[in-house]
């Protein structure tokens, strides 16, 4: 929606009382360095320029209402009570950003909200993370002069999600929706939060982004099982070396401990980790010197590795990244995100990208019976106040 038609939607929602101010959230694709976030390892990820936007004013009471035009819905929330409602549904991820920096002490009043977003829900772009960091935001620069400093609405809009609404994710997505940089990507090492940005800028290539419009809901998914099982290997690579997390291993420490690890599924998992991390390093240093068929071959191994070993990518997720690399002018392609459903992305020549989504779009459909989404993108910046 362009954002004078919202504003108009926003008048006649609320009336045309008092200074209207405008916010955007990006959402987020990662490259690669998947499950690796809650390993304390490295993630490479840089937020897109498709996201939420949000006109907001303040009310003179405790009263948050928030009215999203995409499920066409309003969230009544009274900040005298922001306890979690299951109820409540997707309000509840605004609530737990507001609930945590009420906690730490940060300035709050009512709102009049009107959101609308651009992101596919569930696909695994981090529509959550960019109502999370937009509510953060605005909070901020509402109520509190714009001085919240960044990593603290990271921390609040991340621990909404883990603690509050219940999803144990890792940082990566908050991290990347805050601090996205215009045609740059970010190597975020997720254990220190140290970054570095990348200029991504793919020369005779684009990035596709290719939704299986196969939902997923982190909630009930395998999310919270693999980093169980990641717990678990840690836990027995511990015994016999003193490390913090699993990303502190490197592919020879871990091949000296893999014969500790008993149970195949984890030490499938552990495997995964470890060489991912390794491959988040090189393809950071290939992007830097712009080496772009070296850098999509790492795309193609990790999706291996998520398929095989650390088995969260499902047929939808591989059809189409299998789909995608049959394609003569694409080379690479992996799920990004959670998986189970979701995205995938690929690296294709960018004079046949369209008759790439025609090819792709049609074998898809007829091999999964629906049809998936593309979308062009370019890397944008992270959450903004518009003007
Ligand atoms: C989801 C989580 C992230 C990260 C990815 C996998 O997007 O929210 O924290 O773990 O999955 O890389």
């Amino acid at each position: 929606m362009h954002i004078k038609n919202l504003a108009d939607r926003f008048i006649q929602s609320y009336g045309n009382v008092g200074d209207i101010r405008f916010f955007f959230s990006p959402g987020r694709v990662n490259l690669i360095g998947e499950h690796l976030d809650y390993n304390g390892g490295y993630v490479f990820p840089y937020a897109i320029d498709l996201g939420t936007y949000a006109c907001v004013r303040k009310r003179n009471d405790t009263k948050i209402n928030i009215i999203s035009t995409n499920i066409d819905e309003k969230a009544c929330i009274d900040l005298r009570n922001l306890e979690f409602n299951k109820e409540d549904d997707w309000a509840n991820y605004p609530k737990g950003v507001m609930y945590m920096l009420k906690k730490e002490g940060y300035a709050l009043n009512g709102m009049d909200i009107l959101i609308s977003g651009n992101l596919p829900n569930g696909a695994g772009l981090s529509s959550s993370a960019s109502l999370e960091i937009l509510m953060a935001l605005i909070i901020s620069n509402l109520f509190n002069e714009g001085k919240i400093d960044k990593f603290t609405l990271i921390k609040a809009a991340h621990r909404a999600e883990g603690e509050y609404v219940g999803v144990n994710c890792g940082i990566m997505d908050q991290f990347a929706v805050c601090m996205g940089k215009k045609n740059s990507a970010i190597l975020l090492h997720c254990g220190s939060l140290k970054h570095e940005y990348a200029k991504f800028l793919l020369g005779d290539y684009s990035l596709v982004i290719m939704n299986t419009n196969k939902q997923r809901n982190l909630n009930k998914s395998k999310y919270n099982e693999r980093r169980e099982e990641c717990g678990e290997a840690l836990k027995i690579i511990k015994r016999n070396k003193n490390i913090g997390s699993l990303c502190n291993l490197t592919i020879e420490n871990y091949e000296e401990l893999e014969s500790l690890i008993k149970d195949e599924g984890i030490r499938k998992r552990a495997k995964h980790v470890v060489y991912e991390n390794d491959r988040v390093k090189r393809a950071y240093e290939y992007i830097r010197n712009d080496k772009i068929e070296e850098f999509s071959k790492l795309l193609i191994e990790s999706h291996e590795s998520l398929k095989n070993l650390y088995e969260v990518t499902g047929k939808e997720l591989d059809t189409i990244v299998e789909e995608a690399l049959a394609f003569e002018s694409c080379i690479g392609a992996k799920m990004t995100g959670a998986g189970f459903g979701g995205c995938a992305i690929a690296i294709v020549l960018k004079d046949r990208v369209n008759d790439f989504i025609e090819k792709i779009g049609r074998k898809y459909r007829t091999e999964i019976g629906y049809y998936a989404n593309f979308y062009l993108t370019g890397s944008g910046e992270g959450a903004l106040e518009i003007f």
